[in-house]
């Protein structure tokens, strides 16, 4: 198997091909003068096993027709199975129409990617399951929440408990999944977003947190309001420090100032998304998977 490094995850498929030690291919990008992508690869891929790395985090537009451009010429010149690592999926919020006439994004995307021959497609904690049982091909959502608990596992925490910000389903069994990995209890949230302004309410409910560390697990930091009212509701219940790890930290805007002004003690996440914050990698998780799915 060849790795291909797309432009947006470039160090990342670098560290998955040496952990998987095979090579990355040989490939030539640019962007003409006018802003548009440029692909090359530079050498016979046709036949080859491929394992295309590219997250999409913003400008996700850009970075989604790079990896449409990559995965058509890889199929056009005959690569024999290609399999898509997309860390950051996005499009992942409009798996259905919430309000009518809404586009169906999440849909689109896994048209466009099937059509143009992907084979399977990784992900790291999708925002939304719902979005992968759209696709026909197989699909692994795999989770950060381990890694990103143990990065917090150096921090000499004072009797740690993990707390997802949001009551649903899937954010709970994340914040779940770090407790168990560091052997800490685990609680959650409530919280509720208005379809149309989009303001977030974070319904206060007593928490064990009186001079404990309390780790935030969540998949996506966005404008940061809901891991900052997370973690002003459990500062004010008196934890110690409140740490927060994020498998997609997108921190748009004002988000860090925003957690800054709520008391984070600090914010860790993974190199989904590429930014000082990207503290944690994805790449061990995906290898594993890989693995796994070799032996089965
Ligand atoms: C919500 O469903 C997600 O799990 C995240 O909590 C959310 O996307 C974070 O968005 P923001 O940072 O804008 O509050």
């Amino acid at each position: 198997m060849k790795i291909v490094g797309g432009p947006s995850s470039k160090e990342l498929a670098k560290k998955i091909s040496t952990l998987l030690n095979t090579s990355l291919a040989l490939i030539k990008t640019k962007r003409f003068p006018d802003g548009e992508f440029y692909f090359k690869f530079d050498e016979d891929v046709s036949r080859d096993e491929l394992l295309i790395v590219q997250s999409l985090y913003p400008p996700q537009d850009s970075h989604l027709l790079e990896l449409f451009l990559i995965l058509h010429t890889a199929r056009d010149l005959g690569a024999k199975r290609i399999k898509v690592f997309i860390p950051y999926l996005a499009y992942s919020r409009q798996d259905r129409r919430y309000l009518e006439g809404e586009c169906l994004s999440s849909r689109m995307i896994s048209e466009i990617l099937e059509n143009l021959g992907a084979d399977s497609l990784y992900t790291i904690d999708v925002h939304n399951r719902r979005v992968l049982s759209m696709y026909k091909i197989p699909t692994y959502n795999l989770t950060a929440s381990r890694e990103l608990a143990r990065y917090f596992t150096a921090k000499n925490l004072v009797d740690p408990i993990v707390i997802s910000p949001d009551d649903e389903e899937i954010a709970i069994e994340r914040a779940k999944c770090a407790a168990e990995t560091i052997n800490a209890e685990y609680d959650f949230l409530e919280k509720r977003r208005d379809r149309y302004t989009g303001e977030i309410v974070t319904y206060e409910k007593q928490i064990n947190v009186k001079g404990r560390d309390a780790i935030i697990i969540d998949d996506i930091i966005s404008t940061g309001k809901t891991a900052a009212n997370a973690v002003r509701i459990l500062k004010k219940q008196g934890a110690k420090r409140v740490f927060v790890g994020v498998s997609h930290a997108l921190l748009l805007g004002e988000a860090v100032k925003v957690l800054n002004e709520a008391g984070v003690e600090e914010i860790a996440g993974t190199d989904s998304v590429i930014n000082k914050y990207a503290k944690v990698s994805v790449a061990s998780i995906l290898v594993e998977a890989l693995k796994k799915e070799h032996q089965s």
